[in-house]
């Protein structure tokens, strides 16, 4: 990072626990446009009052631009309320937030800040897909104006982590509009479930940093203990942060230690499989790669990033 500039990142985002520490990691290495916000994780209400939240708690100005509350197309079969606590923020009870949402959509801001800044921005995806599909219906031409595209979505080897089985939970809540996204854009760096998991914390390390840290980390471990709790129960072993780990590519793309260009798909579909993101890891169907797909990073640079966000480092 050092020799880098501080990277302008525009944040699409479904706040959540690992969307948190995502947008803490965000404001603590780079300059924030704005936080577009979409339902997922749990409903639209709680979503932007928790990105509101985050806000007030790192004291900005980054406005936070409400998104569209449902996919495109069909209802969604599951939240993940049972990971992330019903209101997505491990159902702490904190005061209404200060901070008010623009009253700009979600879609409308995602173009006019990159009309506004074109080729400066990264795009950080880390939440379905709605909104970003939304404004390039709007605007096909969004992918020119953005410096770099990187999306948390998608399990490239089928483990998913949904109750449909080989899909991921971004991609499964709105496969349609990541269809969209993944046909639309040329080019997107793909943190994917599978690779969260290989590049999970160990507990007792990140406990260290939540006590060493600041109010950020006091935050965290108050929001935290659902997520934590359920990954426990469900066999998924250290600490699993997918946001934080696509927001560690966006912010520096040189901790990727191992990546392969492959076209990815999005089964829209499917008896069983609808929602799964379809790699051509052997290159047969004979059409350009779309995702550099990311599978591995540098693991104690990453720490050092998710220290430093929390203030412990
Ligand atoms: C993704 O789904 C959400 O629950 C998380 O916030 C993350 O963006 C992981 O599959
Ligand atoms: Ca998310």
């Amino acid at each position: 990072m050092s020799t880098m500039s501080k990277p302008h990142l525009l944040i699409d985002t479904d706040p959540g626990v690992d969307d948190a520490l995502a947008i803490l990691m965000a404001h603590a290495h780079a300059d924030v446009a704005g936080l577009s916000v979409a339902a997922g994780n749990v409903g639209l209400g709680h979503t932007v009052r928790n990105a509101r939240t985050l806000v007030d708690l790192l004291g900005a100005d980054t406005p936070v631009f409400p998104g569209c509350p449902s996919p495109l197309v069909r209802a969604p079969d599951e939240d993940a309320a049972f990971v992330h606590g019903l209101d997505g923020f491990g159902d702490v009870g904190f005061p209404e937030p200060a901070v008010p949402a623009a009253d700009e959509a979600a879609a409308l801001a995602l173009l006019r800040l990159t009309r506004e800044r074109p080729g400066e921005l990264t795009l950080v995806a880390l939440a379905p897909l709605t909104n970003l599909a939304l404004a390039l219906r709007l605007d096909p031409t969004l992918p020119q104006r953005v410096k770099r595209l990187v999306v948390m979505g998608g399990a490239v080897t089928g483990h998913g982590n949904t109750g449909k089985v080989p899909a991921e939970f971004n991609v499964g809540f709105d496969p349609e509009a990541a269809h969209v996204v993944f046909e639309s854009f040329p080019e997107f760096d793909l943190v994917d479930w599978e690779a969260t998991l290989r590049h999970a914390f160990d507990e007792a390390e990140f406990d260290r940093w939540l006590a060493a840290g600041d109010r950020r980390a006091g935050f965290f471990g108050q929001v935290f203990g659902t997520a934590r709790a359920y990954n426990a129960g469900h066999g998924r072993h250290g600490i699993v942060a997918a946001d934080a780990l696509a927001m560690a590519v966006a912010i520096d793309p040189s901790i990727v230690t191992r990546s392969e260009r492959r076209h990815v798909a999005v089964e829209l579909d499917g008896r069983l499989t609808r929602g799964a993101t379809v790699v051509d890891w052997a290159g047969r169907l004979g059409h350009p790669a779309n995702a550099n797909v990311v599978l591995d990073v540098d693991q104690a640079r990453f720490a050092a990033m998710v220290r430093r966000a929390l203030g412990a480092g």
